[in-house]
């Protein structure tokens, strides 16, 4: 049976709704069963991006969901939300919201129960910094990074995204992505592991030929359709 493999595209907050629209235009993938793929836009993107998309295939998730089910929170969006638009997948916990908006597990449970009620599938982002794998944290930072695995979460995936490999064009070596993901699998029951940090097409190929590694989460190169699905295709 041929591995199954997830190729997500973390827009951020770096596309215009035009490019949505060229982005479509020109995404152009041979889709397979076993090679899913899903971007995640800007919120006020994902509508428009539903009705752009043309293949069905090409699952639409939001970058992020409120830690309320609804009510008096200005400028959330809550997963209900998301759902009721048509969207399928959240990201959550990405090194960025721990970073600028200090999140932490108690809100990020809160969120993966959130997506959860709502029937959405949630990416759960995790990753050390360069001064936690400097100081040896790595397995200390997973551990307590995803000890929010004690909410009862089905749909659920993980990625793992060493902080200092995010934007900065720096990929960790082989070694030490399977490294990471065995030590995730271990934590996680085996749950399916995407890895994430300056993916883009020259070095896809070999980092979804390691056998712990379930698919990429792209930012940068998942922007033009031509890198992104040069990345598509990369899956062995
Ligand atoms: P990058 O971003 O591919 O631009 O490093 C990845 C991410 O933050 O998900």
């Amino acid at each position: 049976m041929s591995r199954s493999f997830y190729i997500f595209g973390n827009w951020k907050m770096s596309q215009s709704l035009q490019l949505v629209a060229q982005f479509f235009e020109n995404f152009d993938v041979d889709f397979t069963a076993n090679k899913e793929v899903a971007v995640f836009p800007s919120a006020p993107h994902l509508y428009q991006t539903l009705e752009y998309r043309k293949a069905p295939q090409i699952r639409i998730g939001a970058q992020d969901c409120s830690a309320h089910k609804e009510g008096a929170f200005t400028g959330e969006i809550s997963a209900s939300q998301i759902g009721s638009l048509g969207c399928t997948d959240v990201l959550i916990g990405h090194s960025e919201r721990r970073q600028y908006h200090a999140e932490g597990n108690p809100l990020i449970r809160e969120k993966i129960k959130r997506a959860n009620e709502a029937g959405l599938r949630v990416c759960l982002c995790v990753g050390e910094s360069l001064k936690e794998r400097e100081a040896g944290q790595l397995d200390a930072v997973l551990k307590s990074q995803l000890e929010v695995l004690d909410v009862s979460a089905e749909n659920l995936l993980i990625a793992y995204e060493p902080v200092w490999a995010i934007g900065t064009g720096k990929v960790a070596s082989l070694e030490e992505i399977e490294e990471a993901h065995k030590k995730i699998g271990k934590i996680s029951g085996g749950r399916p592991c995407l890895y994430g940090g300056s993916v883009k097409p020259e070095n896809a190929k070999e980092i979804l030929s390691l056998s712990a590694v379930s698919g990429v989460l792209v930012g940068g190169a998942s922007l033009k359709a031509e890198s992104f699905s040069k990345i598509y295709e990369s899956c062995p």
